[in-house]
This record gives structure tokens, sequence and C-alpha cells, in this order.
């Protein structure tokens, strides 16, 4: 823990008026905030590369691989134009569906960094599309008055996704409940299956990832989730950083 402007004498007994007192001073409460405000600036960091790199990958592999074979389709075509009328035809038949092809790539790779109806109509409206289109009984309720801030309202958005997909993959779940509230201190996002529980972080899986999202803007997540289910977790924001 670093006390960068605490003198030498106040850092000595510092700990041992926290022990006695009970609380700790406005000086070490600054400098916890200080070491977790820097730990959560080092994870955002890396979250936010790992993101960058998903992007470069999709990128890589899906739509600039697919105009490269494009290029080379019309280039063909093109000498062949004179000789091989047919074959040339075929050729530019062939790019224009690669050009399609590549089309829905780049809506798709755009959609997963921020869907369109996110942007357009807030979170509870992009939830509710979500719901509409999972493979579970989904039912959204909402009371939410404001638009929230948009890196807010992605990651609630997404951690909503993963709950979901969670609640799919490991859960044998049949239905699921989301509810999105606001009171005067605090956004609370409420998702719950019907599945068999037994959920929980592990490095590296997508609740450690959310969890990790969320600390960036002070919030939370809890997850109950008991073996035999149901599994309820809620993601908490304070409403101060809006
Ligand atoms: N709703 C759920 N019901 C039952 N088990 C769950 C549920 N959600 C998660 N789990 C369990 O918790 C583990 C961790 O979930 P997490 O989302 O972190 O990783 P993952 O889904 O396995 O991988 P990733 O999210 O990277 O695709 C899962 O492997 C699964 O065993
Ligand atoms: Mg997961």
């Amino acid at each position: 823990m670093a006390f960068v402007s605490a003198p030498y004498a106040w850092r000595c007994v510092q700990p041992v008026a926290v022990r006695f007192l009970g609380c700790p001073s406005p000086a070490l409460a600054l400098a916890d905030r200080v070491d977790e405000l820097t730990a959560q600036r080092a994870d955002a960091t890396v979250a936010q590369a790992a993101e960058i790199r998903r992007i470069e990958r999709d990128l890589h592999d899906g739509a600039q691989a697919r105009l490269v074979s494009l290029g080379l389709s019309l280039a063909t075509a093109e000498k062949l134009m004179e000789t091989d009328a047919v074959k040339a035809r075929a050729l530019m038949r062939d790019a224009r569906a690669v050009a399609a092809a590549s089309l829905t790539e780049l809506r798709d790779l755009v959609r997963g960094i921020n869907p369109p109806v996110l942007n357009d109509r807030g979170l509870v409206d992009a939830v509710s599309a979500l719901a509409l289109d999972s493979p579970l009984e989904a039912v959204v309720s909402a009371d939410l008055r404001l638009r929230l801030d948009p890196p807010i309202e992605s990651a609630l958005y997404f951690g909503i996704a993963e709950l979901l997909t969670n609640a799919v993959k490991h859960a044998h779940a049949t239905r699921a409940r989301i509810s999105i509230a606001q009171d005067d201190t605090t956004i609370v996002v409420d998702v719950e299956d019907d599945g068999r529980g037994g959920a929980g972080d592990r490095p590296d899986g997508g609740l450690a990832g959310l969890r990790r999202r969320l600390a960036v803007f002070d919030g939370t997540l809890e997850i109950t989730s008991p073996a035999g289910g149901p599994t309820s977790v809620r993601m908490m924001v304070p409403c101060e950083s809006l």
C-alpha cells in the first residue's frame, strides 16, 4: 500500500490507530482507493487490449481474407474477359457473392462491438431484443428512467448477454428473468435462471471478465447459485458514476 503524502510518523501510527478506533482514517481510505483504482485501470487496459486483438483477428481472418480473394477473382476475370467471357462472368458472380458475405461479416462485427438497437434505443429495448432471440423463455421487467452513459449501457448489455448465454450453455435452464431497476444511488440488474446452479468465477471466464468490466465503474457482481439451482446474478453500478 502506498502512503505517498502521509508523513512518516503518521504512516507508522496509522495502522495502530485504525485497529483501536475501528475505522480507517481518510488518508488510509484514500490510499486504499488509489490502490483499487490503479488495479482497476490495469484490468481495464488489459481488457481493452484483448478486445482490440479480437477485433483485429476477426477482421484479419474474415473480411480481410475475403476481400483479398475478391481482388484476385476480379483480376482473373479481367484477364479472361476477351478470351473466355463465360468463365469471366462466372468469376464475377462468385466475386459478388464474396462481397455480400464480407458485408454481412462486417455488419456482424460492428454489431458485436455495439448493437445498433443499444445505440439507438437504449438498454431496455436492446435487452428485450436479446430476450426475444434467446432460446430460453426470457422475461424482462424494467424501471429505468434515463439513458445511461454508453460505456455503462454497453457493460450491462454484454453482461446480460453473457449471463443468458451461460444459462443456455451450462444451466440446462428453460426460463430466465431479467430485471433492470434504478434508485437514487444505484442501477441494479438481476438475471435469474431456473437451471441446475453451480455458477462461479473461473480464471479468464466470462463471469470474471464481467466482474472486471463492472469494477471500472465501481460496479459489483454477486452470484448466488447453489447446487441444484436456481442461479441468480446481480450486477450493481452506482449512479454517482453516471
Ligand atoms: N447460469 C449458470 N448455471 C450453472 N452453471 C453456470 C452458470 N453460469 C456459469 N456456470 C458455471 O460457472 C463456470 C464459469 O462461467 P464463466 O461464464 O465464467 O465461464 P464459461 O462460460 O465456462 O466460459 P466463457 O464465459 O469464457 O465462454 C462455467 O464453466 C459453469 O460451470
Ligand atoms: Mg460464460
